[in-house]
């Protein structure tokens, strides 16, 4: 696929197909990721790939413990309050969603059931979970870890598979560190849900927006 087409079509996706994506598949993806630069080529990345038996019981204990409440302290902290600027942004792809899926956004159940779907993966049947040394400054180490990240989504996209980069997946590090025996002097980074796209679903089709680059680019010449 040519590059700029794969860079324009890549979208998250927010409802996948049941059908399981071969090891090839994900090995070769994740081969070819390999290519992404990093800091001293220090390449500091781990994955842990998970599917199958072990991927249904994280999901339903990750949607139990979202229903019962419970949150958890993450390994990267999730940032919490926005300047009015990225709020508004924010904001906008909130309600976007809503309106696609034809919710009043003072419809706190079906808001909530949104999230419920985060937590069940939006039914992907593949968690890439990326992971950081503890010891390493967590700035460049996600700087490392984006670069990556949206290599993996672009080399998926180029075969029909669809992703949706979540920090809702890793929300509950303990229980990802338990199914996924991560060491302790590993941090949970991010996930990436995999799957084939279910493309009737509305959230897979919203019109998506991006800001014009007069608002970030400034050119000094
Ligand atoms: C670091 C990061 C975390 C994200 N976490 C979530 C998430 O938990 N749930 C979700 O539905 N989307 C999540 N997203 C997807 C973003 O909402 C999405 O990338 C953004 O709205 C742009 O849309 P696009 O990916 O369709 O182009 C995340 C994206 C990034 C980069």
């Amino acid at each position: 696929m040519e590059l700029r087409a794969a860079i324009e079509g890549r979208r998250s996706i927010r409802k996948f197909k049941a059908k399981e994506i071969s090891q090839e598949i994900i090995r070769d993806i994740l081969e070819t990721a390999r290519w992404a630069p990093s800091w001293g080529n220090t390449q500091l990345w781990e994955f842990y790939v998970l599917t199958g038996k072990r991927l249904d019981e994280f999901r339903e204990a990750n949607h139990r413990s979202f229903v019962d409440g419970q949150s958890f302290p993450l390994d990267v902290p999730m940032h919490e309050v926005w300047p009015e600027r990225l709020k508004g942004r924010y904001g906008e792809l909130g309600k976007m969603m809503l309106t696609t899926l034809n919710v009043k956004r003072d419809d706190k159940e079906a808001r909530h059931r949104l999230y419920e779907d985060m937590t069940l993966l939006f039914g992907a049947p593949c968690l890439v979970v990326a992971c950081i040394p503890r010891d390493i400054l967590v700035e460049y180490a996600m700087l490392d870890i984006g670069l990556i990240v949206q290599t993996i989504c672009l080399l998926a996209y180029d075969k029909g598979i669809g992703t949706c980069i979540m920090a809702m997946a890793v929300r509950n590090p303990g229980l990802l560190r338990k199914i996924l025996s991560i060491p302790d002097d590993r941090k949970i980074a991010i996930g990436i849900a995999m799957g084939y796209p279910d493309e009737n679903f509305p959230l897979n089709n919203f019109e998506r927006k991006r800001v014009d680059i007069s608002e970030y680019v400034k050119w000094v010449d």
